[in-house]
């Protein structure tokens, strides 16, 4: 379904050749926005630029190099003019008792989850407040936390430290860049069947199935998001429509955070 809900704009999406900022991806194309996919996965990346057509395009780019994300930046500068959404998506799962956790590993999800969305907002910065200076729709910041940004389980603590650490970078970015008309937002998503599922099922049951009926027990509408779901209410956040709402951090859980 083609509509205009984006017409115009430019996006950077970070981790959009798989899973949810795939769906975000797609989704903005066919809302009129042009999209710059920034990605680790070339392969991944080229062929859903490819998919998408003049309106998109893939840049390399491994969000936790400084030098890369300003590379990804003017790449979507260079080739579409502006930059009027970043939407910090990509990451890595990870679960495991805490007292096992090793240095690297450590410092490996702490990175991938957090060190990246702080470099690559940084490095967008400059051309969001060019931007939101030059048009009354201002620009806008969206990040894709998790439901474990708001809640939390055992055996996710380094994950829940990142995403809980975004939905703290909203609070505080978004008073810092509210008179830009720079509005900040995250997404806040229940586990979603994408690529990233198969790492976090073994930390729930043993066989998958029965990993997945317990998932689907805990979510009060009885069903798990499809990425699509994210990508809807990204496609909000990022909208003119949502020019009132910053500071957000929007879950997409079926009813979990009611409970
Ligand atoms: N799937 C879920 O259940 C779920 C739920 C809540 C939040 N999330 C979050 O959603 C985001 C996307 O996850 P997904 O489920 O689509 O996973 P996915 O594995 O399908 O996609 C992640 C993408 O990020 C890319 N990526 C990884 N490291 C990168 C790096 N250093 N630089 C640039 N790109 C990199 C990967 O190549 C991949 O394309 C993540 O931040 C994840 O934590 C996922």
């Amino acid at each position: 379904m083609m509509s205009d809900r984006l017409d115009g704009k430019v996006a950077l999406i970070t981790g959009a050749a798989s899973g949810l900022g795939r769906a975000v991806a797609e989704r903005f194309v066919a809302e009129g926005a042009r999209v710059v996919i920034a990605d680790i996965d070339e392969a991944g990346g080229n062929w859903l630029a490819s998919a998408l057509g003049p309106n998109a395009a893939f840049v390399h780019c491994d969000h936790t190099e400084s030098a890369a994300c300003d590379a990804a930046v003017a790449f979507a500068v260079a080739e579409f003019g502006k930059l009027d959404i970043l939407h910090s998506n990509a990451g890595a799962p990870f679960t495991g008792p805490f007292r096992e956790i090793e240095d690297e590993t450590l410092e490996r999800v702490i990175n991938i989850n957090l060190f990246g969305a702080l470099k690559m907002t940084r490095a967008a910065l400059p051309a969001l407040e060019r931007q939101a200076a030059a048009t009354p729709a201002g620009a806008s910041l969206i990040y894709t936390s998790s439901l474990q940004g708001l809640k939390a389980k055992p055996n996710f603590s380094l994950y829940t430290v990142c995403k809980h650490a975004l939905v703290g970078l909203v609070r505080s970015l978004s008073l810092e860049l509210a008179p830009k008309n720079i509005r900040v937002n995250a997404v806040c998503p229940t586990i979603t069947e994408t690529p990233m599922l198969a790492h976090f099922l073994p930390g729930m049951a043993d066989d998958p199935a029965e990993a997945m009926k317990r998932l689907r027990a805990t979510v009060p509408l009885g069903r798990l998001p499809e990425p699509s779901d994210t990508a809807s209410a990204v496609l909000y956040l990022a909208s003119d429509e949502a020019r009132m709402m910053t500071g957000v951090s929007l879950p997409v859980d079926g009813g979990q955070m009611a409970m």
